[in-house]
């Protein structure tokens, strides 16, 4: 069964189950007022059987009905009827008595002068004692009547008479329409209500239907919105969540794929190169082409420099895979940066010095702590040296500098390398990073591509950042951030899963 019709059978027997409390409610309201189930059809024709006459005006009917069997005459003396009235006032009631046609005392409280035609025909019987009359006027009276025949064989009648709203008696006829408008309206909300309802679970559910239906044809470009804030608006939360989780796995899986096959399409190219040139200087030394021993040791230089560069690939490219494999265990210990970039510059001197160039350590900022920070000491090295490495080769200016500087930035320490080399164009600047990614190779002396990669990794290993500034002729500056260890030791086991310091 759809939700669709539960919910309408729902609805549906609501509905009726409150139309049946609705009858009985009333049934067993009427039978407490009047006491008797047979009167009940009389509730509403003649609705003030169950509204009980005061003290008053029983009183007042009683002497009345003693006067008219008694002493008929008194009944004629204005003074005993005014004194009747008067005993009526508290009751909100006022007397009115007619003989044939003719008033003969009317209350000013609920004056019926000219009025009479609107009277019920007198009937001595007096079966019928209780009623509501409708005055020409507007007014409507609620009148306790006694008929009788005066000595004198005319007859009259004697009414305790109550002026009541016209909107009760209204209402009192209008009944059967109101209840009929109120059972309308109750099915319209109920009708009303179901179709909300129905829309607002409905309408998502077909919606996530859809969604699942896309989502198992491979098609993840969508988004499932939904602005409900209930349990269905937090389904298609989860359903959103959870595709766009499949569309990350499924596009770093396509990501994965083009990068293995730019990999594969890169080393060929990088292994091709230095193979093709070995190949040609090793059959022109067999075709006898390097007749002379000069040019025998130049074919041999060659070729001993393209197999070094091939080796110098190989290791390079096993290193960066060990680490893109997360193979290559990282050591991690806290160490002094500031101590250990002094060294490292030191003992980088007697190297640069034979270069001509001219490498300061500077660090300016003096810290109380100094500047402990949670790495491994050798791969660390590796991403200055290849830092050093790349202004080394990029040199132009016969003045040559590189400077390396500490600084402490917030929580972290940071380590800018600058030269003042060839630098490079903004447009190298966003992909230097990258694996394989060589600016001009014609500029300075080839590379693999791979040192910054391998630098980025190590960094980001130690959960630092790592990122280059460089303009065209002026030179290029290198920093990175390496996390200051704080003493909290779970804090840096959490940092470095690796960690084994
Ligand atoms: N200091 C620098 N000055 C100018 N260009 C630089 C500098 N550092 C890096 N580059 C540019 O970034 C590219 C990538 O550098 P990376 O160190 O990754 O590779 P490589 O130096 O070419 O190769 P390898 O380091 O393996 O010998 C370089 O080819 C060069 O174009
Ligand atoms: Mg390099």
């Amino acid at each position: 069964m759809s939700i669709r019709l539960r919910l309408l059978l729902s609805y549906t027997s609501m509905l009726i189950v409150t139309i049946v409390l609705f009858l009985v409610a009333g049934l067993l309201l009427s039978v407490a007022m009047t006491g008797d189930v047979s009167r009940i059809k009389n509730v509403y024709t003649s609705h003030y059987a169950v509204e009980p006459i005061s003290p008053q005006e029983e009183a007042v009917y009683l002497d009345v009905k003693y006067y008219v069997k008694n002493q008929p005459d008194q009944l004629l003396n204005t003074k005993v009827l005014e004194e009747l009235d008067h005993r009526l006032v508290p009751a909100e009631a006022g007397l009115f008595m007619r003989k044939g046609s003719t008033v003969l005392y009317t209350s000013t409280l609920a004056s019926l002068r000219d009025q009479v035609s609107s009277l019920p025909p007198i009937e001595t019987s007096n079966i019928k004692v209780r009623d509501t009359i409708h005055a020409a006027d507007g007014r409507y009276f609620t009148y306790l009547k006694f008929d009788f025949t005066f000595p004198d064989k005319s007859e009259g009648s004697v009414y305790m008479l109550k002026e009541v709203s016209p909107y009760a008696e209204v209402t009192r006829s209008l009944l059967p329409i109101l209840i009929g408008v109120l059972l309308l309206l109750l099915v319209l909300t109920n009708g009303l209500l179901h179709f909300l309802v129905t829309r607002s679970i409905v309408r998502p559910l077909l919606a996530l239907r859809e969604a699942a239906g896309k989502i198992k044809e491979g098609e993840l470009n969508f988004e499932v919105n939904s602005e409900a804030r209930d349990e269905i608006g937090m389904l298609s939360q989860s359903f959103e969540d959870m595709r766009k989780r499949l569309k990350d796995s499924v596009d770093v899986q396509l990501q994965y794929e083009e990068n293995r096959k730019e990999l594969v399409s890169n080393i060929s190219h990088d292994l091709k190169t230095p193979i093709t040139t070995i190949i040609g200087y090793v059959e022109g030394i067999r075709d006898g082409v390097a007749g002379t021993p000069e040019k025998l040791d130049n074919y041999l230089a060659t070729i001993h420099r393209k197999a070094k560069d091939m080796d110098h690939l190989i290791d390079e490219l096993f290193l960066f895979s060990k680490l893109d494999l997360k193979k290559w265990p990282f050591t991690f210990a806290v160490i002094d940066l500031e101590r250990y970039l002094q060294d490292y510059a030191e003992e980088l001197h007697f190297d640069m010095e034979q270069k001509e160039i001219q490498l300061i350590f500077t660090c300016p900022q003096q810290s109380g702590d100094g500047y402990p920070v949670m790495a491994d000491w050798d791969k660390l090295k590796r991403v200055i040296a290849n830092i050093v490495g790349n202004s080394v080769k990029c040199m132009d200016k016969s003045e040559k500098r590189i400077d390396i500087a500490l600084l402490a930035v917030g929580e972290d320490c940071l380590v800018r390398i600058s030269d003042n080399g060839c630098g490079m164009p903004d447009s190298a600047l966003p992909h230097i990073f990258d694996r394989f990614f060589r600016e001009d190779a014609s500029r300075h002396s080839p590379g693999t591509g791979l040192g910054l990669a391998i630098a980025k990794q190590i960094i980001t290993e130690h959960k630092g950042r790592i990122w280059a500034e460089s303009e065209l002729g002026r030179g290029t500056d290198i920093y990175f951030t390496l996390p200051r260890w704080k003493e909290r030791s779970e804090e840096h086991n959490e940092a470095h899963p690796n960690y084994r310091g």
